[in-house]
């Protein structure tokens, strides 16, 4: 039986929290999205962490992975940019974990996070020129930490979580 941990990487508004909160509930397991955890931990909103350095952001940021990951049975979305730092990969790759990376065309991540606010990287006068030019520098990241890869530009929420769980029952 798989006593590891679910883990959703993958861009800014591919569905990693909205389809990772369904999916523990799926399996009766804990759902933890790193970024909410973030804002408990130090009672600080992201973009005000940014403030500080995005480097203030990232150094909580693979603390708290690594606390997160030390425990079992959690479904665990992750921010965007938790492959850019080594450490980060390197607790992605123990084999507790499968890592599933959520994937989505340029266009439909803009469309999705027009509405948040907690996206201080896209906070630029071209968000898709930043959306192009960060998928640039992170794809291959993205493509090494997976064990599998989804993509959610045409897909009912339903449907990648259905996906998932059929994936996790080869695992079991
Ligand atoms: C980030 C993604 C965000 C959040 C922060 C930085 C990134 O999380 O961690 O704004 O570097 O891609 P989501 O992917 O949940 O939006």
């Amino acid at each position: 039986m798989f006593t590891g941990n679910i883990v959703l990487i993958g861009f800014m508004g591919t569905g990693k929290t909205t389809i990772g909160r369904l999916c523990a509930e799926k399996l009766s397991w804990d759902f933890v999205d790193t970024d909410q955890y973030i804002e408990q931990f130090t009672n600080q909103r992201i973009p005000e962490l940014f403030r500080i350095s995005e480097a203030h952001f990232r150094a909580i940021e693979t603390q708290v992975f690594g606390e997160i990951l030390s425990r079992g049975c959690q479904v665990v979305s992750t921010g965007g940019g938790i492959v850019t730092r080594p450490e980060n990969r390197e607790l992605l790759a123990s084999s507790r974990n499968l890592v599933f990376c959520l994937t989505a065309r340029p266009n439909v991540i803009l469309r999705r996070v027009k509405t948040s606010a907690k996206r201080p990287l896209l906070d630029t006068p071209d968000p898709k020129k930043q959306i192009c030019l960060l998928l640039k520098q992170r794809n291959s990241l993205y493509q090494s930490a997976a064990d599998y890869r989804l993509d959610t530009s045409d897909k009912s929420i339903q449907a990648v979580v259905a996906d998932i769980m059929a994936l996790m029952e080869q695992r079991r």
